[in-house]
């Protein structure tokens, strides 16, 4: 059995991507080279030196300001459709992908570069690669609810070309009651709702029961620490949620994969399924991740199909849509 065939050749959805988490060491050097910056590391080799993470917070530390070299909205669509080259390689029919505008319209990069650029890769992907690819805006929850907000208005002329809205970033002091107006008006404007939820986080488990009973989300990112409270995780189950969780992402920024959590979470029959995150800075694509968890937790054929499944059940597609899937 080639497992890493299997994983990888395995039609599938991936809805837990961070764009600017698919810059690449190589198109970093080019789009410097573009736009005339200077960086501080001189090889691939050295900015694959920074990637030392122990948590989220030393990881964030070297995902933003990386992404100075993101100006032009060719930068943006260039990025956007190297991942989607990559995904089509590894399986990936449908994609929902995370994009954090803040982290560009902070450094005075305008929000019309990043969605035009994003948009245009993701109309490429339908016509050259048979990939529908959607977008999801994150708020960084490190900045203000009024900034969110802003963001949030500066969003509605682009209205659809988005699908939901996303929360990540540094969780710790920044809980989901904080967006909590955000959250009702970008619901109120028809769009879906996810946040993360990051595993080991103070106050996590207390973050999860807030997203699921105050803010209504239609999913949760990570949230597998779900497990610490089985009336959680029955409710999640009998609403059919999803969990978009990342094994691999979870062993760099945890220093475990949750394997346990994951797996046991799929044999109960909640909506997990599994994804990339930040896969140019974890080194794993979508159908890498599929093959670590196997073999970290001796899934079998069966219970990866069933993930691939469950990306499915879980993306937000019309059941007309869904139902070429599945
Ligand atoms: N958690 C929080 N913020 C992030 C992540 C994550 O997994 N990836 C990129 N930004
Ligand atoms: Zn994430």
């Amino acid at each position: 059995f080639d497992l890493t065939a299997f994983a990888h050749g395995l039609p599938k959805a991936e809805l837990h991507l961070h764009l600017e988490g698919t810059l690449e060491p190589e198109l970093k050097f080019a789009l410097a080279a573009r736009n005339g910056i200077e960086l501080p590391e001189k090889t691939v080799a050295e900015v694959r030196a920074t990637y030392d993470f122990t948590d989220l917070t030393s990881f964030l530390a070297v995902y933003y300001p990386a992404m100075r070299v993101l100006q032009t909205a060719e930068d943006f669509h260039d990025l956007a459709w190297a991942y989607l080259l990559k995904a089509k390689e590894q399986g990936v029919v449908h994609a929902e992908m995370f994009f954090d505008p803040q982290a560009h319209t902070s450094r005075g990069v305008p929000f019309e570069n990043v969605i035009t650029g994003y948009r245009r890769a993701a109309v490429r992907a339908q016509d050259e690669l048979g990939i529908s690819a959607e977008l999801i805006l994150c708020f960084l929850r490190d900045f203000s609810a009024e900034y969110a907000m802003a963001t949030l208005m500066e969003a509605l002329p682009y209205k659809a070309w988005i699908l939901g809205v996303g929360l990540d970033s540094d969780e710790r002091d920044n809980p989901p009651a904080k967006f909590a107006a955000v959250f009702a008006r970008a619901k109120a404007e028809g769009f879906f709702l996810t946040m993360h939820c990051d595993i080991d986080q103070v106050g996590s488990i207390e973050n999860i029961r807030a997203v699921l009973e105050e803010i209504g989300v239609d999913r949760i990112d990570h949230g597998t620490n779900i497990v610490e409270d089985p009336a959680l995780v029955a409710l999640a189950k009998e609403r059919g949620l999803g969990f978009t969780t990342c094994p691999v992402s979870n062993s760099f920024v945890t220093e475990q994969m949750k394997a346990d959590e994951i797996v046991g979470l799929l044999r109960e029959g909640v909506r997990v399924m599994v994804n990339s995150d930040d896969p140019a800075y974890f080194g794993a694509y979508v159908g890498d991740n599929y093959v670590a968890l196997a073999q970290q937790a001796g899934l079998t054929p069966t219970e990866l199909v069933q993930l691939a499944v469950n990306s499915f059940e879980a993306a937000w597609l019309t059941p007309a849509r869904r139902a070429a899937y599945v």
